[in-house]
């Protein structure tokens, strides 16, 4: 190699290393746009991947439904293992409203489809303002300290890694809150404004899923998840979904040695928590709806 292409090529290490140091500094301020996935770091994440097994080939919905059903969450909170399951029991692809180019190597084709040619389209916003953009919604909801705890994790190391303990206890001047601290208060912000909106706005049936029940009720849950759906499946497609239920994009238990979370966070938690579960109850008491 000529000197001066050795130099360009150590120019290049070096920015590459400065985008990604870069881009470890700024999650805390940069969420937003990190939400649209097309970051370094998942990329990074997903290199390390198995490519996934599906139980069939995956295809478009054919034909496409006329009701496009939104799939709603706050980050963190299991949208794409939902999607992985729901794709994995009915074969059909499911869409988003943002371009994961991560997830669209990674068995997500549809990444910012959001017509009635996938099944369902995820979202982490409240809902759009053409009262027409979706006809239904799946609103996934996970308690609001793991569903932060993983989206802080996924902003700092990708959709599968976790963040380092001094993550926690970086701060941006020295008599200042940590950031942490100021991310978890202005997140459950997020997370009981989303939730509100969506059940409080939205005109259209609302399907409520606990990511808890999920976990522990698989099956069960996305039953009637495509009840909701209206959509059958044979006995082999459930029992093929429930054999590969794991997936490749769930992240190993970690931080067992480790909260991060202080009493006044448990509080403030506790409380967003219990005003949203109360919106939800007068939504389903209103709408007698037979959400699970
Ligand atoms: C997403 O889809 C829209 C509309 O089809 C298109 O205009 C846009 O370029 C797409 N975005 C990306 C990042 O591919
Ligand atoms: C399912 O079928 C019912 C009854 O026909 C209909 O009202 C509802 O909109 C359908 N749901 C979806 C998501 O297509």
């Amino acid at each position: 190699m000529s000197r001066r292409s050795i130099f360009l090529f150590a120019a290049l290490i070096v920015m590459l290393y400065f985008s990604i140091i870069l881009f470890m500094l700024s999650p805390l301020h940069g969420a937003k746009s990190a939400y649209y996935g097309n970051s370094y770091m998942n990329h990074f994440a997903y290199r390390q991947l198995p490519q996934v097994v599906w139980c069939k080939e995956l295809k478009w919905r054919s034909p496409p439904s006329p009701n496009v059903v939104a799939l709603v969450s706050y980050p963190g909170s299991g949208n794409t293992w939902l999607r992985y399951l729901l794709q994995q029991v009915t074969g059909v692809v499911t869409g988003s409203i943002y371009m994961d180019y991560g997830l669209r190597v990674h068995g997500f084709p549809a990444e910012n489809i959001t017509d009635g040619s996938v099944l369902v389209v995820k979202t982490h916003e409240i809902p759009p303002l053409e009262s027409d953009k979706f006809k239904s919604a799946i609103i996934l909801m996970r308690n609001p300290r793991d569903a932060i705890l993983a989206d802080f994790n996924r902003l700092h190391k990708g959709h599968i890694g976790t963040a380092p303990k001094s993550a926690f206890r970086m701060k941006s001047s020295e008599y200042k809150k940590t950031d942490w601290a100021t991310y978890v208060m202005s997140q459950l912000v997020v997370w009981e404004s989303l939730h509100r909106m969506w059940f409080t706005k939205f005109q259209g049936p609302i399907h409520i899923v606990f990511y808890e029940v999920l976990v522990s009720e698989t099956r069960n849950t996305l039953q009637g998840i495509l009840n909701f759906l209206n959509y059958t499946v044979s006995e082999t497609d459930m029992d093929c979904a429930m054999k590969h239920k794991e997936g490749i994009y769930r992240r190993k238990k970690k931080l067992q040695d480790f909260d991060p979370f202080t009493p006044a966070m448990y509080k403030a938690i506790e409380v967003s928590r219990s005003r949203v579960l109360n919106i939800i109850k007068y939504y389903q008491k209103t709408h007698n709806s037979n959400t699970q």
